[in-house]
């Protein structure tokens, strides 16, 4: 078996709005569209991603919390209706998702070997959240590959952003050996989006983007300093920053995302593409894609 290997890390971020705009058949409500900005930027990457030849997608989402270390969906297929408890008028989706067990299990060994705390979810009843449904949903719509699903444990909030930092790397690091012992063509998404203030009142049509902006000019400035050191190669200096970003803008980083797909990497020096940004009710999002594999061949090249 050849060795494998992350073939993309993509920032993904999960406002269930885009699900709604894109009126897929799993979802019950009807949307005009909205956040095109956004939603076309997952095309772009989608194009992008179409090449890669990749066999999973590997998730860690905010919204799947669990207290006590870090969980995976550990059944091979999972099936039901999603609800996000914050906006039940756009999302209602009916899930059916087909789960890479080797690779879960993987990870969930590398895991236990680094010292984190893992869990394995095989409550064939557990509804998978909606953080992880819409960034697969959005990254592919035709649900045609497996999945593998990570949990964030909260580290950042029930000890310290350094200790949540050193498990986000312990993890990512325990992820990315488990794609290469188990032969697999990983993309791994990150779901957080960036700057998360937000507004708390809805328009009367939720996709009227006549409401949509920035939350205030401090929390875009943030966000515009963190893609400028993705797309610059600087993701050192991202994660030593990070703390001061989540403080500053409640970031939604504090759920540990991206510094576990930073970490998979292997702190990327090479730039990232960033394929779109824009804001949902406030926060900034932004569809960022990492390239081993290419900017491996550039070097070589
Ligand atoms: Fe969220």
């Amino acid at each position: 078996m050849a060795q494998g290997r992350i073939v993309a890390g993509v920032l993904a971020p999960h406002p269930p709005h885009l699900v709604y705009a894109e009126n897929p058949p799993q979802n019950e409500p009807r949307s005009e569209g909205g956040w095109e900005e956004l939603r076309w930027g997952y095309e772009r990457l989608r194009r992008s991603l179409a090449g890669k030849a990749a066999d999973v997608l590997v998730v860690h989402s905010p919204h799947w919390r669990t207290t006590c270390g870090h969980h995976v969906l550990d059944l091979a297929r999972f099936q039901g209706l999603s609800v996000d408890p914050v906006f039940p008028n756009l999302f209602r989706f009916h899930y059916d998702v087909a789960v890479d067990v080797p690779l879960a299990e993987a990870i969930a060994e590398e895991g236990d070997r680094a010292g984190l705390v893992m869990g394995r979810m095989r409550n064939p009843d557990f509804r998978v959240d909606y953080g992880t449904l819409t960034s697969c949903h959005m990254v592919r719509p035709g649900w045609d590959l497996p999945v593998v699903a990570i949990s964030t444990n909260r580290a950042f909030y029930y000890f310290s952003d350094d200790v949540g930092q050193r498990e986000m790397v312990a993890l990512g690091e325990a992820t990315r050996r488990a794609v290469e012992r188990t032969g697999r063509r990983a993309v791994l998404l990150a779901s957080n989006s960036l700057s998360h203030r937000h507004f708390t009142e809805e328009p009367p049509v939720p996709e009227d983007m006549s409401h949509e902006h920035v939350f205030h000019h401090g929390q875009y400035l943030w966000d515009m300093r963190m893609l400028d050191h993705m797309r610059s190669g600087r993701t050192r200096q991202l994660i030593d920053e990070m703390p001061d970003f989540i403080e500053q803008t409640v970031s939604e980083c504090k759920e540990g995302c991206l510094t576990w797909l930073m970490a998979a990497l292997g702190f990327p020096d090479y730039p990232a593409e960033v394929h779109a940004y824009g804001t949902v009710i406030g926060t900034g999002n932004a569809v960022v894609e990492w390239d081993p594999e290419g900017a491996r061949a550039a070097h070589d090249g």
